[in-house]
């Protein structure tokens, strides 16, 4: 039998690319040749996709890429993409590759795919809808409130005022929709604010504006085994820098994490597991989610990033919780392959 021809997409148009670039590349190594014909397609930042030959995948930047895809590399219109591959393994992150966009395409063209449906995704990457259903659910999530790009031109003062007064100091502030800490800033004088709002405000219309919260960070991978979704295993935390930033996301030796957890108490764990899953099924995810929040000082649980997506280096969460359960990189990508073509199977219109 012919073998499945699963397309990696990467790259892609969002603040994420190179983070996207590490994932696809990694999913790439790891994909089972025995069963897959891996097809990397990779994404440039206009949009259009291309079939890459595998060496461009080890390139340093994506930029190094599409300085090489006119000779190189082979477009591929949308339109044409299910002649060349019978899947796709999403491995783009951000706007446009996991908050609904590349679903819509993939689902036009019925190629069955990794990670939930269009819906899921986009509430995905809105970290205000995601609040408001999670806090509908029942479950913990940070006080917090949305700022207007326009009332914070037309009324800073006011706007400032209402903020500090709501959450005191420090408070947090991101933008609505973005990932991989980008535009997060801690807000700890008044006088920030103006800096934070304007980080944030590069990379959306609506700034969420969050109570800061004191305790200890935590991942949580969530995995669908005959459509039951269950936690894979739980991580701790540590960053290096006042907050898990991008460079504690991403560079070598930044930041500790500890899988199992190590000062998270094994009844709070427990909680953790039964809440990650509730906001998952809430949040409509399907094939994979990573839910990610804080235990408080008090003891209390609370959901602050939950992703219908996530990063697949070789030292993501991902990878180091598979580990934890003895599961190797290469069964993990065989594993999201077979779930995605099984959800697919079974869809009846979009996922
Ligand atoms: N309310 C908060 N209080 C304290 N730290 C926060 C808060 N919100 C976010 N952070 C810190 O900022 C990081 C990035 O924020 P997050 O909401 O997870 O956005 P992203 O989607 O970019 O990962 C978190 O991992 C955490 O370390
Ligand atoms: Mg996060």
């Amino acid at each position: 039998m012919d073998k499945l021809r699963v397309g990696i997409i990467f790259g892609g148009m969002s603040s994420e690319r190179e983070v996207s670039l590490n994932s696809g590349r990694n999913v790439y190594d790891n994909m089972d040749r025995e069963r897959f014909e891996p097809v990397p397609v990779f994404m440039e930042p206009g949009g259009r996709l291309w079939v890459l030959p595998w060496q461009l995948i080890s390139q340093n930047t994506t930029t190094d890429i599409v300085e090489r895809l006119e000779t190189e590399a082979e477009p591929v219109a949308y339109e044409a993409l299910k002649t060349r591959i019978d899947f796709a393994f999403i491995a783009l992150h951000g706007k446009y590759g996991d908050d609904g966009c590349i679903q819509g395409l993939l689902e036009l063209q019925r190629i069955p795919y990794t990670g939930p449906g269009i819906l899921a995704s986009a509430i995905g990457m809105d970290k205000d809808i995601q609040q408001k259903i999670l806090r509908a659910e029942g479950l913990g999530v940070p006080r917090s409130t949305v700022v207007e790009q326009r009332h914070w031109q037309q009324d800073p003062d006011a706007v400032r005022q209402r903020l500090v007064g709501e959450f005191g100091l420090p408070l947090v502030t991101k933008p609505v929709r973005e990932g991989s800490s980008i535009g997060v800033t801690v807000v700890r004088a008044p006088g920030d604010l103006d800096a934070a709002m304007a980080a944030a405000l590069q990379w959306d219309r609506t700034v969420l504006v969050e109570e800061f919260l004191e305790g200890t960070e935590f991942s949580c991978i969530v995995l669908e085994d005959e459509g039951e979704p269950r936690p894979l295993s739980l991580t701790e935390i540590h960053p290096q820098s006042e907050f898990f930033t991008y460079d504690d996301k991403y560079m070598p030796g930044r930041c500790r994490k500890f899988t199992p957890p190590k000062t998270i108490p094994k009844d709070v764990a427990e909680t953790i597991k039964v809440d990650v899953v509730r906001a998952y099924k809430a949040l409509g995810f399907r094939c994979y989610g990573r839910i990610d929040g804080f235990v408080l000082k008090d003891g209390r649980v609370l959901i602050t990033d939950p992703n219908s997506s996530s990063g697949m280096a070789p030292s993501s969460f991902f990878f180091e919780q598979a580990a934890e359960q003895g599961m190797l990189p290469g069964m993990i990508v065989s594993t999201l392959i077979e779930i995605g073509m099984r959800i697919h199977g079974e869809k009846k219109g979009p996922l």
